[in-house]
């Protein structure tokens, strides 16, 4: 057997994982869909479970990957042409509803034109290959989520050009601006806009305010990246994001149709100029299959709903919900970080009690995350709550429920 050597060798790595407590349990696998009923949102069922389960652990915030609208556009777009695309974006593997969707989502985040990708994670690692070289320096929040941290080794940027801020500190932010030599003509400093284990957000006003005092010290300035996967469409005052939040654009914007959006792929948003660069230089854009049509009518149709009224109702109600889970956490007395978005993070700053809740939380049904070492500091053990806009309020109550009745160790 031609494998079997280099099996064992893995096996010894795998087993060196599991005693690191660094490999990940096995996937539960979601067999079934009840929707909404009564005062009940909708539940899911779980291979080898017998009850139905109610999700706090889904990027959907806004909950439209089953509506009816998308459904429909993904299945028409899918009779006329096709469920692949056959090609590469160069070799005729363009289609209408891609172009559409490029169009479109510029337009929501207010961006002249826009890329799109198969995912977020395509989309950093495409943005990195864009626009990296000798003389580009970049810049991130420690706390910046995989994708960022492993475009920068895709492209390969050297150590000497990247620089580590401490999560949204200011001071350190300058630091780094600071410590950037006078070889450098490009700076680039690139950041989440809202930080998927915290739930907490960028303050982008305070960013693009000491990035702009460096700008005239470089000679393609310096550039302002939020990846806001986490925020479009579910923060902001009409879902724009993070920037919408803060008031201020930076000058790329990075984001996944796979949360909010209910869909799947990525985009890059900014001048037509880089979006042409991206175009030229992205490998993970040139070289691969793009999204299929059903999954660009798919977004293009959330951005509509999104822009519209409809949209609106449905925001209303996601912000309505979470804050009558943060609400209902801090009368329970328990630590949260403070903000609105719909991630909304339980911590109980202890590894066993995390994942006894955690299992205690899977047996009363409801299913939601724990993070423990080394995914967070030693000490910052979390649970991660998502709430998103199929739940109804007596969804959150019941989750409120079940933690009052498990009093914290
Ligand atoms: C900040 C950030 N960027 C990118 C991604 C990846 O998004 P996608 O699934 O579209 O690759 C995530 C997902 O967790 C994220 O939090």
């Amino acid at each position: 057997m031609a494998l079997d050597r280099l099996d064992e060798s893995l096996s010894r790595e795998l087993q060196q994982l599991q005693e690191e407590g660094r490999s990940k349990k096995p996937e539960r696998i979601i067999s079934g869909y009840l929707p909404a009923s009564g005062s009940s949102g909708p539940r899911y069922l779980l291979e080898g479970q017998t009850r139905p389960f109610l999700r706090m652990n889904s990027n959907s915030y806004l909950s439209l990957s089953l509506h009816p609208a998308l459904v429909e556009a993904a299945d028409r777009a899918t009779r006329h042409f096709g469920v692949g695309p056959g090609a590469v974006r160069f070799i005729d593997g363009t289609f209408s509803h891609h172009i559409a969707l490029e169009s479109r989502i510029a337009g929501f985040v207010g961006q002249p034109a826009a890329k799109i990708f198969n995912s977020a994670y395509t989309s950093n690692c495409g943005l990195a290959l864009a626009l990296s070289g000798a003389t580009t320096h970049w810049i991130g929040d420690q706390l910046n989520h995989n994708s960022i941290i492993r475009a920068m080794r895709i492209a390969g940027v050297p150590s000497q050009n990247k620089g580590i801020y401490r999560h949204n500190d200011m001071a350190d932010l300058q630091r780094c601006l600071d410590e950037v030599g006078p070889e450098i003509e490009r700076v680039v400093v690139i950041f989440d806009g809202i930080f998927s284990m915290r739930g907490d957000y960028a303050p982008i006003e305070q960013i693009v305010e000491r990035c702009n005092n460096y700008h005239p010290k470089f000679k393609d300035g310096v550039i302002t990246v939020v990846d806001d996967s986490h925020g479009l469409g579910a923060y902001g005052p009409t879902g724009r994001g993070t920037a919408e939040y803060c008031g201020v654009s930076p000058d790329i914007i990075i984001g996944t149709f796979g949360k909010a959006f209910g869909v799947n792929g990525g985009f890059i948003a900014a001048s037509a100029t880089v979006i042409e660069t991206v175009r030229q230089k992205a490998d993970t854009y040139i070289y691969t299959n793009p999204l299929s049509v059903a999954d660009c009518a798919a977004a293009t149709t959330a951005l509509d709903i999104c822009a519209g009224e409809e949209g609106a109702l449905i925001l209303r109600h996601l912000q309505e919900r979470t804050e009558q889970f943060r609400q209902g956490l801090a009368a329970l007395g328990r630590e949260s970080i403070p903000g609105p978005h719909p991630i909304v993070p339980l911590l109980v700053r202890d590894t066993a009690a995390t994942l006894d809740l955690v299992n205690r939380l899977f047996e009363a049904g409801i299913l939601a995350v724990g993070l423990t070492f080394p995914v967070v500091p030693r000490g910052d053990e979390t649970i991660r709550f998502q709430v998103n806009a199929a739940h109804s309020a007596s969804d959150i109550d019941s989750v409120l429920h079940a933690l009052r009745n498990f009093r914290q160790p």
